[in-house]
């Protein structure tokens, strides 16, 4: 943290800088916008910062002194959410000081207030800025073992609160939330060092104390506003941990000013529900968020399945995959619904078209309650929820529970529609304090005022007229303007006509403007009663949107039922596109899949057509594949798929394949060797054997693990041995059963492993030599691969031949041993320095030189040799063929 004091060594202390001082004081670790006229200034520190972040000029105050000059940079009012935008986005906290009285009325200089503080988790004011997804404020609070959670979407009202004993537990719902910021009690980086410096690297962090800012009563109160609005659910859900987390971050709000908290939705309490857990390392592998670096970012589950058609639907898909599911029914219900409207394009098609034009309903919501909405607000919920009977129409009669609670909460709301209607004009402005808003008819005073201001313009015209014809100026002007008011122009060619009441206000280059008597006053009535129409306006939009406001549980309803609805139509949509099956779910705890694909690989690699692999694992007797194959014939791709199938149904959603059939898993573990891992940034061989370590603690016979090339990171014999062991440990851990393992390896030693080990069986993915190339099937095939064909795939990768043929020689005396007799170190000898000479040629597949029969074939001279001399050398070749042969 920044120490501010309150004295600025060499810095003359005005009353204004010392104003200035006494508010920054309160929030050291914020920019204080200060605002001065139409201007938020920044000065000291925050302006050097700020203007770098900005990129706006940096002036100072007493420029012509250098010792009292103060640095200072400033943003117009009216502009500021953008500049705002840009220093959250720097990760940067924003306190907001507003003068608070009237400069006109205040004696000696203006008071400021900070009204609110902006901060990267409460973005409050910029969601059109900031995209579409949650944006979460987390909160973290130690407490026994164990340690409390929260996290606040504050835009949505989502709330969350968890408890978790395990840290690496507390880390992944962090990791999968990717809060923007976190609340943690000041202590805890001397108390747990290492997790506040991973914390470090995931979001801004938020030492936070309340004792010594908030007063409890402020938080007591928000807490008993929860409480009445029964958003806590039965209190006894809550544990102690929950409710002194919920404490926590909501003391943030009060201390931010960013208590309006009517849109809240119900505390949910995840970890008490069970779900498919997937650490933050197989997140990431899965590329279930985020693809990989360097690859498109279209490369992820999340982009295949996600075809929502609204801000809210997107929010939930998200949700459904940070948190898939483990119970059953919820799962076949929801399968349910995708099938029913997978079924009928035709229905899903005239759905999607209105859910296009919803708005985001939980950000509006989040407006009208912070009372930050516009009218424009309320006219986008009206149109909203009249599309609602067009919805309720189209789901009325499919089938399944999900479908049926989703209707229930499909209320059309038609009251506040007709009201929202019959109030509001079609397009009202931006403004909430210049009028225009409301419809005629809805306020006998606002008519009659109306009548008043456009009589004005009326009587104005008549006036016109009427003066004119009295003075015979046939080009005099009856005109309004804002600094003037009221006038009558006459061109300076006609002054001698002017009469006496005329007096004289202005004059111009070619005319002079004047008023009169009768003028002012009606200028009065108008200008009062324009005045009057924009307080009016104001007070009836409040009163609606209050009226709004009252409805929020109701609204939120239905903003989270057509969540649910758009999620499940994109995934029947999805399904249907992309030829997905229904996944069967079983109570054995088996994964069976027929001619199953990579749901992102099959999109994105669209020069080779996807070649559809099946899969059968149990526990019983089909636990491990092993699975072998050359470079790039496909073994990362087919274990991550079957691990994307798994997790694809536990979100309820069909599955690229042609039929799977699977047992509920509780967890799924990837893990790569490690030079895999540089992308992620862990690229050391401790980093991978820690991640092995915690499958084989962690897992149980209900997950699903995908080994791919484990023990890579080390020298090879290490790294065998490990990666035996390890295959050794999964199979042998219980007593004839185990976890269901893929397990992806070069070290052809492995296949062993299926000898000894009957729940153990080779498999290898397929590939074709054909002229000196390999071609790549794609195809898995029962059995081992004993080779890796790694050194024609670097071939084809364009080595150079002499690095090529020298490779295949060292590749050859290291299968000989590791010394030759003589003591030289196998690897170094080169072919020339050999005497026997006799095994290579069988060892390599693609052998270097050619046979005598090809030598033959070359060298016979085709274009001189008669057909009977054709028919000998046909002949020599094939005794020179059965001369090879070793038995022949
Ligand atoms: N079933 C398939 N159908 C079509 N293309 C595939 C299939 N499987 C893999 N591919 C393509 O082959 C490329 C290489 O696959 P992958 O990375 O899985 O190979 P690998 O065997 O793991 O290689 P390495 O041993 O080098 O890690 C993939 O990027 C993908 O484009
Ligand atoms: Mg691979």
């Amino acid at each position: 943290m920044k120490s501010v004091t309150g004295k600025r060594k060499g810095v003359r202390q005005t009353p204004m800088i010392q104003q200035y001082l006494r508010i920054k004081s309160q929030v050291p670790d914020a920019i204080l916008f200060f605002r001065m006229g139409d201007f938020y200034e920044m000065f000291f520190e925050d302006a050097l910062e700020a203007s770098k972040i900005l990129d706006i000029a940096l002036t100072s105050r007493n420029k012509g002194n250098k010792d009292e000059s103060v640095p200072l940079c400033g943003i117009p009012y009216h502009a500021c959410d953008q500049y705002l935008a840009r220093l959250i986005q720097a990760g940067k906290r924003v306190a907001i000081c507003e003068q608070v009285e009237d400069p006109k009325t205040a004696k000696t200089i203006v008071r400021r207030e900070i009204i609110r503080i902006v901060t990267p988790g409460l973005p409050v004011g910029l969601e059109s800025i900031l995209g579409s997804e949650n944006i979460f404020l987390g909160a973290l609070v130690p407490s026994g073992e164990g340690m409390g959670l929260a996290f606040l979407d504050i835009l949505t009202g989502d709330l969350k609160l968890l408890s978790e004993s395990q840290v690496e537990k507390v880390l992944n719902h962090i990791q999968v939330h990717q809060p923007r910021e976190i609340l943690l009690p000041p202590e805890l980086s001397a108390v747990r060092p290492s997790l506040v410096e991973k914390l470090e690297k995931i979001a801004l962090l938020t030492p936070f104390d309340p004792s010594d800012t908030v007063s409890p009563d402020q938080v007591d109160k928000l807490l008993e506003g929860l409480r009445e609005r029964g958003l806590m659910g039965a209190e006894s859900v809550l544990s102690t941990v929950d409710r002194q987390t919920l404490h926590f971050l909501l003391s943030y709000l009060v201390w931010t000013k960013n208590d309006h908290l009517e849109h809240l939705k119900n505390v949910q309490v995840t970890t008490r529900r069970p779900y498919l857990r997937i650490d933050e390392f197989t997140r990431r592998n899965l590329e279930i968020f985020e693809p990989l670096s360097g690859k498109t970012r279209r490369a992820t589950l999340l982009s295949v399945l996600d075809d929502t058609r609204t801000p809210m639907g997107r929010r939930l898909l998200m949700e459904w995959l940070r948190y898939p599911l483990q119970d059953m029914e919820e799962i076949h219900r929801r399968l349910e619904a995708v099938e029913a409207w997978r079924s009928d394009t035709k229905r899903r098609k005239r759905l999607r078209s209105i859910l296009e034009e919803m708005a985001d309903l939980e950000r509006l919501m989040g407006r009208i309650t912070a009372e930050r909405a516009n009218a424009r607000d309320l006219v986008q919920l009206r149109e909203t929820l009249a599309r609602l009977p067009g919805i309720i129409d189209e789901i009325q009669e499919l089938p399944g529970d999900l479908m049926g609670r989703i209707r229930d909460h499909l209320d059309p709301l038609e009251d506040l529609v007709a009201t929202l209607h019959a109030s509001l004009v079609d397009s009202p402005p931006l403004s909430i304090k210049e009028g225009g808003m409301i419809r005629e008819g809805v306020s006998g005073e606002l008519d009659e005022l109306r009548e008043i201001r456009s009589s004005g313009k009326s009587w104005m015209i008549r006036l016109e007229a009427k003066e004119q014809k009295r003075t015979g100026i046939s080009s005099l002007k009856v005109r309004y303007n804002r600094v003037f008011g009221y006038y009558i122009e006459v061109t300076k060619a006609n002054l001698h006509l002017v009469p006496d009441d005329y007096q004289r206000k202005q004059t111009l280059v070619n005319a002079e403007r004047f008023v009169t008597p009768e003028l002012k006053e009606m200028e009065e009535k108008v200008l009062s009663a324009e005045e009057r129409i924009q307080q009016l306006e104001y007070t009836l939009f409040i009163a609606l949107r209050e009226e709004v406001k009252g409805r929020t549980a109701r609204i939120q309803a239905i903003a989270g039922a057509l969540a649910q609805l758009d999620v499940l139509v994109s995934l029947a949509e999805v399904a249907q596109r992309n030829r997905y099956c229904r996944p069967e779910f079983t109570e054995e705890p088996r994964l069976i899949i027929r001619q199953g694909r990579h749901p992102v690989v099959e999109q994105i690699n669209l020069q080779e057509s996807f070649v559809p692999n099946d899969t059968l694992l149990d526990c019983e007797k089909n636990q491990i594949m092993l699975i072998t194959g050359p470079n790039m014939a496909g073994k990362s791709t087919y274990i991550r798929q079957v691990a994307l199938i798994a997790l694809m149904a536990h979100i309820g959603s069909y599955v690229p394949a042609r039929e799977v059939q699977i047992g509920v898993i509780d967890q799924i573990f990837t893990r790569v060797g490690a030079s895999d891992n540089l992308a992620l940034g862990l690229s050391t061989f401790m980093v991978e054997m820690k991640e092995a370590a915690s499958i084989l603690a962690n897992s149980t016979v209900r997950s699903l693990i995908v080994l791919d090339e484990i023990g890579r990171g080390t020298s090879t014999f290490d790294g065998l041995s490990i990666a035996w062991a390890i295959a050794e440990f999964l199979h042998d851990r219980y007593e004839g059963a185990g976890t269901k393992t893929l397990f992806a390896t070069h070290y052809h030693e492995l296949t062993d492993l299926a000898r000894l080990k009957p729940r153990i069986h080779n498999w290898n993915v397929a590939v074709k030599e054909w002229n000196d190339e390999i071609i790549f099937l794609r195809k898995l095939a029962k059995g081992g691969m004993n080779r890796s064909y790694g050194i024609q795939v670097a071939r084809l990768a364009g080595l150079p031949d002499s690095v090529i043929q020298r490779a295949k020689e060292i590749l050859h005396n290291l299968e000989q041993g590791e010394l030759t007799e003589t003591g030289v170190p196998t690897l170094s000898v080169s072919r020339q320095g050999r005497e026997d000479r006799s095994s290579p040629a069988q060892l390599e597949l693609f052998a270097s030189r050619p046979s005598p029969v090809e030598e033959m074939i070359r060298k016979a001279p085709l274009d001189q040799m008669t057909p009977i001399e054709a028919l000998n050398l046909l002949h020599r070749l094939q005794e020179t063929l059965k001369g090879e042969e070793p038995d022949g």
